[in-house]
This record gives structure tokens, sequence and C-alpha cells, in this order.
């Protein structure tokens, strides 16, 4: 099988699983504990139907929206991800350029392996950076300002990982960064020569923005789990998130909200944008899922923030379910990493192309010219 025949997420995930060592598809696959809310986040699409209008005389439906004050082509984009150095060679830089290509947001996480600087220079789409709270408050700093330099167009604080969830898969596989030979691992990667191959014939692993102030970050063979509980700053709070927002001064999402209340607080401190957002189900399991979330929370605040909706997208259809409720656009992460890791920048390209045609594809079947005409009244929730 190859990328021309992946037509949606199951078909790039079962490739990516074939392709990639045990430790490393199961570290994207996963989630905590039980994994109920990793499922339930997609299940819950499927709650509603969506009411199509016929005769609409659509034409070519106009897909695009304004997020982080930039006009995107998809109301679709990439979540800030982790390491993905560890999925293709190009890591970053292949999402970037993908993102790029299709007129949307790339989001460079905190822990990315390819450094603010170096994406800025080889990509003028649109970009948003995630950013850790550090136990080391220069660290942070530093991410937030070298952001800005670059001309990384919004930022998204993630509010969801205080601690690392409980990921067990993760435990089981014995999977650290960068990838450490264990009895446990060798099989997998001895079965799996080509990721070997490019590995360690392209750039050094290593957390590309943090390196040089943590050696954490490179050389120390660590658990993705002990190293958030060991950098992030467990007592992050309101203040500190408002200290951010006015330091950054431009387009500010919290990532990781689940409630109306805690919109309302973002508002409050200066939040142009929300994420909501479980972390795809690898942090609090038995978490409700955000598009469970998403009527009450836009109902309270739709008219005063930029809602996205992040966590089980894995169709064009639950993006247009997800904007009749009330976001702005949605985000999603394993789908993208699963292209990225089976065909690099190809690979995200197909995956992004994919969502395009299925969105474009139902936006005409439900007789709708343009997003804004995704409202509540085209969809019904079953009883
Ligand atoms: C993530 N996610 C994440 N979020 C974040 O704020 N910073 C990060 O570094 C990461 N890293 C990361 C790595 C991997 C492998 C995955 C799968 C996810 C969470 C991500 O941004 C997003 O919230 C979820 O991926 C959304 O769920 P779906 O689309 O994967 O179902
Ligand atoms: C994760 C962290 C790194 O989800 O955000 O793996």
């Amino acid at each position: 099988m190859s990328i021309k025949n992946c037509h949606n997420f199951e078909d790039f995930r079962k490739l990516a699983k074939k392709k990639l060592p045990s430790p490393i598809f199961h570290y994207i696959d996963g989630g905590a504990d039980d994994e109920i809310t990793l499922k339930r986040n997609t299940e819950s699409f499927n709650k509603c139907d969506l009411i199509p209008n016929v005769l609409a005389n659509v034409g070519k439906p106009d897909l695009t929206t304004t997020i982080f004050g930039k006009k995107i082509n998809l109301p679709v984009f990439l979540s800030p991800t982790a390491m993905q150095r560890l999925y293709h060679y190009e890591g970053d830089k292949a999402s970037a350029r993908a993102a790029e290509k299709f007129g949307t947001f790339y989001s460079m996480s905190s822990m990315a392996n390819t450094s603010i600087e170096e994406i800025s220079n080889i990509s003028s789409g649109p970009k948003l950076f995630q950013l850790y709270v550090h136990k080391d408050k220069a660290i942070t700093d530093d991410l937030i300002e070298r952001s800005k330099r670059a001309g990384f167009d919004g930022m998204c604080l993630t509010v969801d990982t205080l601690v690392a969830g409980n990921r067990e898969r993760d435990h089981r596989t014995g999977f650290t960064t960068p990838p450490k030979l264990t009895l446990q691992s060798l099989m997998s990667f001895a079965l799996h020569p080509k990721w070997v191959f490019d590995y360690l014939t392209h750039e050094r692993f290593e957390l590309s923005n943090v390196s040089k102030k943590t050696d954490k970050g490179t050389n120390i063979t660590t658990s993705v789990i002990q190293y958030v509980n060991e950098q992030y700053d467990p007592s992050m709070n309101w203040k500190d998130a408002e200290y951010i927002v006015k330091k950054w001064d431009g387009p500010f999402a919290l990532k990781g909200v689940m409630s109306v209340d805690d919109a309302k607080r973002a508002i409050d401190i200066g939040c142009t944008a929300i994420m909501i957002s479980n972390h795809g189900g690898r942090q609090l399991d038995g978490s409700r899922s955000p598009f469970d979330q998403l009527k009450a929370i836009s109902d309270a605040v739709g008219d005063k923030l930029e809602i996205i909706l992040d966590g089980g997208v894995r169709r064009g259809t639950h993006v247009l379910k997800a904007l009749a409720a009330g976001a702005k656009a949605c985000s999603f992460g394993r789908m993208f990493l699963f292209g990225l890791s089976v065909g690099g920048q190809d690979g995200v390209e197909k995956v992004l192309q994919n969502l395009h045609d299925e969105i474009n594809r139902n936006m005409i079947l439900m007789g709708c010219k343009n997003l804004s005409e995704l409202n509540s009244s085209k969809l019904i929730y079953r009883k």
C-alpha cells in the first residue's frame, strides 16, 4: 500500500504502524489510562446529524476562514505536536511546508526538533507557536521573544499538561527520547532498518529550541513523561497566563480549555481564541470530549473568542459538524502525524488534500456556499 491509496485516517494509521518502530507508533497512537477519552473524542461526532438543504446552487464553495488574524484557505490546521523528527527525518520542516502549500497554519511545539528560526526561514505560511511554561522562567521568556521576532502569527499556551498523563503504552514499549536501544525495543528497531537508516543519517535528534538551555533536551535519555514532569511548571496559574498573553501582545489562545467558566476567564485575561481540547485523550482519561463541550462554550462566548475544536477529527463531516456547533476552525494531530510518518511532506499533503476534498464535497452536498452558513440549524442532536 502507498500513500496514493490512503483514503482515510485508518489507511494512514495502518501504514504508519508498518513503517514505524513500535515505541514510536504507540507514542503517537496512544492515550492516557484506559484510552476511553481518546476513543470518545471521535465517537462524540456521531451523536448528531447534518441536515442538508437541496437545490442551493452552491457552485464552488468558499472554504476560507480567519483565525489568529490570518485568512486561511481551509477551516483546519495542524495541531502542535512534539518531536516530529522521530516520525520522519524532515520533521517539522515537512509539516510546515505542507501547511503553507494548503494555505493553513502549521503549529510548532515547544518540544520541536527544529528551531523557531529555521522554520521561519523556510516557510512564509501562517505559523502558531505552542508554549509550555518551564520551571526556568528564562526559557519560557526566550521562547516567547524568539517566536515573536521570527514572525510567528499567533501563540497558544497549553494548559492541560501540568503533569504528564499516564501513557501506559509508553511504559510498556520503553519509549524514550532520543530513542534508546533496549532489549525490549531492539526487535522493533531491527525490523525497521529504513527508519533506523534515515534516523541515523540525518540531523541529530534534539529539542532544538531548548537544547542549549537544558541538558535534558539532547543527550540524556529520558521518557516524555519524565521530561514533562521535570521541566514544566506544575504551579502555573491564571496570573502566569495573563503575563504571557501580555508579553506576547498578539493573537493568543489557551489550548486545553474544556469548561464555560475557563473560557470566560480566557476572555478576561486578554485571549483572542481558545482551543477546546483534552490533548487528544493523552492527559485526563475520563474527560469529556471537546465536541461534547463545544456548543455550550460557543453559546456562552462564541461572539467574543475564536473557538478552535481540537481532538478526534478524522473526517470532513467532523469539521462541518464542529463549525455548525460554533467552532471557527478545527485542528488535528494524529492524522497528519501518520501522514508525515508514511510520506514526509507528501504524506501530510495527502492528508490535507483528502480533508480538503471531503470538506468541499460535503459543503456542496449540504447546500452551503460558505462556512458561515454552517450554523445550528444544520445540526440535530439525536435523542
Ligand atoms: C500531541 N499534542 C501536543 N500538544 C501540545 O500542546 N504540545 C505538544 O508538544 C504536543 N505533542 C503531541 C505529540 C503527539 C504525538 C500527539 C499525538 C499529540 C496534542 C495535540 O496538539 C492535539 O491536542 C491532539 O493531537 C488532538 O487530538 P487528535 O487530532 O490527535 O485526535
Ligand atoms: C504529548 C506531549 C509532549 O502529548 O504534549 O506527548
